[in-house]
């Protein structure tokens, strides 16, 4: 359940200080996925987002975004019974698609989706390992939305919450599995 979930994240993820900078610590989760009990624990958490009350599926796709966003959203597709979408960087997809700049923690990207990867009208979750500033969830909602699809939640294992993502985020749901 949801708080094995959050046990194993608290007792796996490793705290890593000055990287990919200074002044960033890291959080790596991959001592997560590599944990057959942990990794399923958060997989069912986070799809948990998928679903009203009810234990309803109401999404008709899951989006993950690169790279790590990969590991969790394809799983969580699977345990929802909808499919997937990457969300990549850019100059990787290879057809026609719609890009968004964005800013990120350290740095600046581009991410893009294939134009046909979601209707018009479908209902969109979007899954990720960690929301830091939020530009790459702002980012992905508007991709989702120039394929004519509607963001409807992000799931997320944590969510640095002295970042302030949620001024980014707006008005979308999020679930964050841990908050720090
Ligand atoms: C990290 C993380 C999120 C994003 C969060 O990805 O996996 O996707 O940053 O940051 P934000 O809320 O400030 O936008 P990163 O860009 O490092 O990509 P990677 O997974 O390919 O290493």
């Amino acid at each position: 359940d949801r708080r094995t979930a959050v046990e194993a994240l608290r007792r796996l993820t490793v705290d890593v200080p000055d990287w990919p900078e200074a002044g960033v610590t890291f959080k790596d989760v991959t001592p997560v996925l590599a944990d057959h009990a942990a990794f399923s624990a958060v997989i069912t958490a986070l799809a948990a987002a998928g679903r009203d009350d009810h234990g309803t599926v109401v999404v008709d796709k899951v989006v993950g975004m690169e790279a790590r966003g990969f590991i969790l959203a394809a799983p969580v597709a699977l345990a929802l019974g909808v499919g997937f979408v990457p969300i990549r960087k850019a100059g990787k997809l290879p057809r026609e698609t719609h890009a968004v700049a964005y800013s990120l923690e350290y740095g600046e990207a581009t991410l893009e989706v294939h134009r046909d990867a979601i209707a018009p009208g479908e209902r969109v979750l979007l899954v990720d390992d960690v929301l830091a500033t939020g530009g790459t969830v702002a980012a992905t909602r508007e991709l989702v939305e120039a394929c004519g699809g509607t963001a409807v939640g992000v799931a997320v294992l944590m969510e640095l919450g002295f970042l302030d993502p949620r001024s980014v985020t707006g008005d979308l749901p999020v679930e964050s599995l841990l908050t720090l």
